[in-house]
This record gives structure tokens, sequence and C-alpha cells, in this order.
């Protein structure tokens, strides 16, 4: 089990499946320190993710705090412009009439609770590990006090069950345009479960749908990438028990998702978000290079 203390480097905040969340904890706590900042500071904006947070881990960085605040600063980079850009795709698919939202491997994303143009318009599957889920439920009850009706709840563990029965039985429609969502999920599942989804994805949607993820090259997932930081990740999720499963080979990006029957591909690469997002105060924030952002529609 993951042991609550603060961690020096983003990576370093994933840990073992077993228990509620521990990955998705570590998100969230990246997404609270973010939305902690001035309206005109911040890159991203979650009000909901404290809320996920064991309060040990928030008395710790508390009683750290210029420890804490550096390392997070330093590292949660990546991080915060991806919840930004998978906001802003979320509110563009909303305005180009979306009905569907599944968020596989949803953790504690607030999307179907905090972005308002959801409500009345869009039903939201949230797909997750039944052990992360049912935490998740219960704090969700806890803070709005009850479930709101565009949200329904698909626990599955995509490893050994197939999700298509259980979204189908809860009412997922394949005909209406919707958006995936698969932010943090796509390194740490099996290939085949990739193939899986995608094909699901590919084989079950209205036209006009899309689907939006972030991944690893394949050179961080082997181990054949020399960079420093690439060594780093990968040991670090082997330690964890959480070993890097799925990457993309460089340049390969378009062939692998056109194989699947998707189009209007685009990769968005670290250099891209950071001039999209990183001004001000954030000019001189790192980000890692090896996070990249894709998305891609069925046509
Ligand atoms: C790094 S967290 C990301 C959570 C969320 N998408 C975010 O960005 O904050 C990974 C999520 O994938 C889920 N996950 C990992 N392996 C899974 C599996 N085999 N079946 C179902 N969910 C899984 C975890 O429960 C967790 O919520």
């Amino acid at each position: 089990m993951v042991k609550n203390e603060y961690r020096q480097d983003e990576t370093k905040i994933y840990a073992d499946k077993e228990g509620p969340a521990k990955m998705a904890e570590g998100i969230a706590m990246l997404r609270a320190y973010e939305s902690s900042k001035p309206e005109d500071e911040r890159i991203c904006y979650d009000p909901y993710a404290i809320n996920f947070i064991n309060p040990k881990i928030l008395d710790y960085a508390a009683k750290h705090r210029d420890e804490a605040s550096a390392a997070v600063e330093n590292n949660s980079g990546s991080i915060v412009a991806r919840v930004r850009y998978f906001d802003d795709f979320v509110k563009k698919m909303i305005e180009q009439g979306i009905e569907q939202l599944v968020i596989f491997g949803a953790g504690y994303d607030s999307r179907a609770y905090r972005i308002k143009e959801m409500k009345g318009r869009v039903k939201v599957f949230e797909v997750d590990h039944p052990g992360t889920q049912s935490f998740k439920v219960e704090k969700i009850k806890e803070i709005l006090g009850t479930i709101p009706e565009h949200v329904v709840f698909v626990p599955v563990d995509f490893e050994t069950e197939t999700f298509r029965e259980k979204l189908f039985s809860k009412g997922y429609n394949p005909s209406l345009k919707t958006l995936f969502i698969m932010e943090g999920l796509l390194m740490y599942i099996t290939p085949n479960s990739v193939a899986e989804t995608l094909s699901f994805i590919a084989e079950n949607s209205g036209q006009g749908s899309a689907v939006i993820f972030d991944y690893f090259p394949e050179s961080v997932v082997d181990g054949t990438s020399k960079l420093k930081i690439a060594q780093d990740i990968r040991n670090f999720a082997i330690q964890q028990g959480e070993p890097l499963q799925f990457g993309i080979k460089d340049g390969e990006l378009d062939e692998f998702l056109s194989n699947f029957g998707f189009s209007n591909i685009q990769k968005i690469t670290s250099e891209e978000y950071k001039k999209a997002y990183f001004h001000g105060k954030n000019e001189n924030r790192n980000v890692c290079e090896l996070v990249y952002f894709a998305h891609a529609t069925i046509e």
C-alpha cells in the first residue's frame, strides 16, 4: 500500500493499484495545489480536488510548506497543462454537440460536477476501478448531498473484466456523439486493454465522436530511452508495483490511431502546451518533454 508521504517528483505520486485511488489522489493533490493560486496565476482550476486528499497528506504539506510548494511547482507542469487542455477540449466538444462523455479511469476527475455547460446536455459515464470509484461516490455524496442525475458510475477493472456490457447496461447509447477521456491511464494498462478500448470507441460511437488521451513514447516504457527523466519515470513505476505497460513509438501516433479508424489525429507536444498556457509567473515552469497529449475523431 502507498505511504502517504509527500514525494518530490510528480511521477512518484503514483502508487499501487490496491486500495482507493492513490494514483488518482496524487493527481488530485496537484490539481488542488494549482487551484489554490490566484485566478491569474493558475493554469487549471478544480475546486473539488482538495476533498479527495487524505488529511494526513494535507497536514504534512502544511508543515513542510516551502519544500512541498517548491517540489509541486517544479514537477506539476505537464499535469496541470493536461487538465487545462482537456478541460478546454471538453468545452469545445460540448459546443459541438456531444451528448455523452465517457471518462475511462476517471479517478477524481470532477469535470462532471464543475463544468457547468455539461448540465442538462451531456450524460457522463465515469468508468473506473471499483475500489477507487466507491470512495469517490461517497465523497461526491458528501460534497453535493446527492449524485447529479446526469452522472452514471460504471465500476470495472479493465484488466480482468470487459466494460462493454456494463456500459451498455448503464444506458450508454452507441449512436450518439460522444467524447471519451483517458487521462493518466493508457500507460498503466496493457496494450491489449488499450486496443480493446480504442476499438470499442471506434465501433460504438456516433459520427463526430472524439477521444482525448495522454501518453509516453514507447522508449520510456521499454527502457530504451537514455534520458534520465525517462529512466526515473520507468524505474519509479516498477518500484511502486505499477510498471508502465503501454507507449506509442515516436512518429507512429497517426498510423496507430488510423488503424482503429480514427481521423483528424492531433498530437500536442510539451513545447506546444507550454507556449499556450505558461506565461507571466509560469514562464519558467518545467514541463516534462515526455508527456504528450493526443486527440482524434470518428467520422
Ligand atoms: C493516474 S490515475 C488518473 C485519474 C484521473 N483520470 C485523473 O487524471 O485525475 C489512474 C486511474 O486509472 C484507474 N485505473 C488504473 N488501472 C485500472 C484498471 N485496471 N481498471 C480500471 N481502472 C483503472 C485508477 O483507478 C485511477 O483512477
